[in-house]
C-alpha cells in the first residue's frame, strides 16, 4: 500500500524523506554521517518516535562507518561519542533511547572482534530495529482495525503515519487496515500547529494511499465533536509510562478531555517500545521545548512582536483515566492500565 519509503539503508548511507519539504516536494536525503543524522533529526526532517529510534540505530552505523580506519580504542570512543549526541537530539520518544540501548548492548559483546566487524554487528542490529517495526506496525494495525465502526469518522492529530515509522504507521496503520478489509472510512487531520505534522504530512500520506482525508484547525475540533462527526480518535504517542499516561504531540490531551466530553472513544496506537516502566506516571516524562521562532514566524515572517514571550512545548501528557484502549503490536491493552502493561511487557520478555 505505501508507495514511499520513510527511512532506508542504501549504498552504506541513511536515505530518508526530508519531511520539512512535503507536501511540496518528495525530496530524499542520503545521509553519511552522525552530525548531519543528529541535524536531521532535530530539525525533522525525520520525525515520529519510532522513525527517530531507527534514524538514531542507523546514525550509530554512520558513525562506526567514520571511524572504522582508527585503532580499536577510538574506534569505540567515537562510537560511544555519536551515541551521546544522537541521545541528546529529542529528548521525549523514548523509542530513541530503546533504540540506542540496543546498540549500546552490541558493544557489550565484541569479545575480540575488529572495528570492521562490529561495524556489521551494528549494522545489523539497526536493520532488525527496522524490519521488526515494519512487522510490528502491521501487527498493531490488524488488532486495531477491530475497534473501527463501518462507517467510521476518525479524528487523529500529528502524524502516526507510515512517515512516523518505517513505514504503514501506528494510529494510521490501523485506519489503514480498516480500510483493507472494506470498511468506509473518513479521516479529520487536525493540522497540528505549531509545525503543521497533519495539515503537511497526514493529509498527503493519507491522500497517497486513497483515504479520504480532511485537515481542519486544531481549534476547530471542538466544535466538529459537537457536531456529532467523530465515531472516535486515534492517536500515536510518544512515551508511555508504567500507569498508562500517554505523552504525544501538543495537543493531543486537549482532544482527549473534548473526547471525554462528547463521549468519543479516546484510543492511543503504539509499539511495546514506546512503553517506559522506569516512569511510574506521566509527571516524569520529560517534555521537549522547541525555538520560539516555530511560534513566532509564519511563512518567513513575525506573527508575534519580538520581545513577547513564547510557550513551545512540542509535547503533553494524557491521564490514563481519558484513554480507552492502547492498541499494540500485542494486542489491545485496557484500563487498568498498570496491570494490563505489566502483563503485556512481561509475557513478551
Ligand atoms: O515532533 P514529532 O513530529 O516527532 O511528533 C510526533 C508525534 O507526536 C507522533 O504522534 C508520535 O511520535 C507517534 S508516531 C507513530
Amino acid at each position: 500500500m505505501m508507495i514511499f519509503k520513510t527511512i532506508d539503508w542504501v549504498n552504506n548511507k541513511v536515505r530518508l524523506i526530508d519531511q520539512t519539504q512535503l507536501p511540496g516536494r518528495s525530496h530524499y536525503l542520503d545521509i553519511d554521517n552522525v552530525d548531519d543524522m543528529a541535524e536531521a533529526i532535530c530539525s525533522l526532517r525525520v520525525r515520529g518516535a519510532p522513525a527517530i529510534g531507527i534514524a538514531a540505530a542507523l546514525g550509530v552505523v554512520l558513525a562506526a562507518d567514520q571511524s572504522i580506519q582508527e585503532n580499536m580504542e577510538l574506534f569505540l570512543e567515537n562510537v560511544r561519542n555519536a551515541m551521546d549526541v544522537l541521545g541528546r537530539t529529542r529528548p521525549t520518544a523514548v523509542n530513541l533511547f530503546w533504540a540506542l540501548n540496543r546498540m549500546e548492548k552490541v558493544l557489550d559483546r565484541i569479545e575480540n572482534l575488529k572495528p570492521a566487524d562490529i561495524r556489521e554487528r551494528l549494522l545489523q542490529e539497526a536493520l532488525e530495529i527496522l524490519n521488526e517495526d515494519r512487522r510490528i506496525c502491521y501487527q498493531l494495525g490488524a488488532f486495531g482495525a477491530e475497534l473501527i465502526p463501518d462507517p467510521a469518522h476518525i479524528l487523529t492529530h500529528c502524524n502516526a503515519g507510515g512517515l512516523a515509522t518505517s513505514e504503514y504507521g501506528t494510529a494510521l496503520a490501523v485506519i489503514y487496515q480498516a480500510a483493507e478489509q472494506g470498511k468506509k472510512v473518513e479521516v479529520f487531520a487536525d493540522e497540528t500547529r505549531p509545525l503543521l505534522q497533519g495539515a503537511r504530512l497526514t493529509s498527503w500520506e493519507l491522500q497517497t494511499n486513497h483515504i479520504d482525508v480532511t485537515v481542519l484547525c486544531d481549534s476547530a475540533a471542538a466544535y466538529l465533536m459537537q457536531q456529532g462527526e467523530i465515531d472516535c480518535v486515534i492517536v500515536g504517542a510518544d512515551r508511555i509510562a508504567a500507569n498508562g499516561d500517554v505523552a504525544n504531540k501538543v495537543g493531543t490531551y486537549m482532544l482527549a478531555v473534548l473526547a471525554e466530553k462528547h463521549q468519543i472513544p479516546f484510543y492511543v496506537a503504539a509499539p511495546v517500545s514506546s512503553f517506559d516502566l522506569s516512569v511510574i506516571s506521566g509527571g516524569e516524562i520529560p517534555i521537549e521545548q522547541r525555538d520560539r521562532s516555530e511560534v513566532a514566524t509564519y511563512m518567513g515572517k513575525m506573527t508575534v512582536p519580538e520581545s513577547v514571550k513564547v510557550y513551545n512545548p512540542a509535547f503533553d501528557v494524557t491521564p490514563n483515566s481519558l484513554v480507552k484502549a492502547i492498541i499494540t503490536e500485542k494486542g489491545i491493552l485496557r484500563p487498568p492500565f498498570h496491570v494490563s502493561i505489566t502483563n503485556i511487557l512481561q509475557k513478551n520478555k
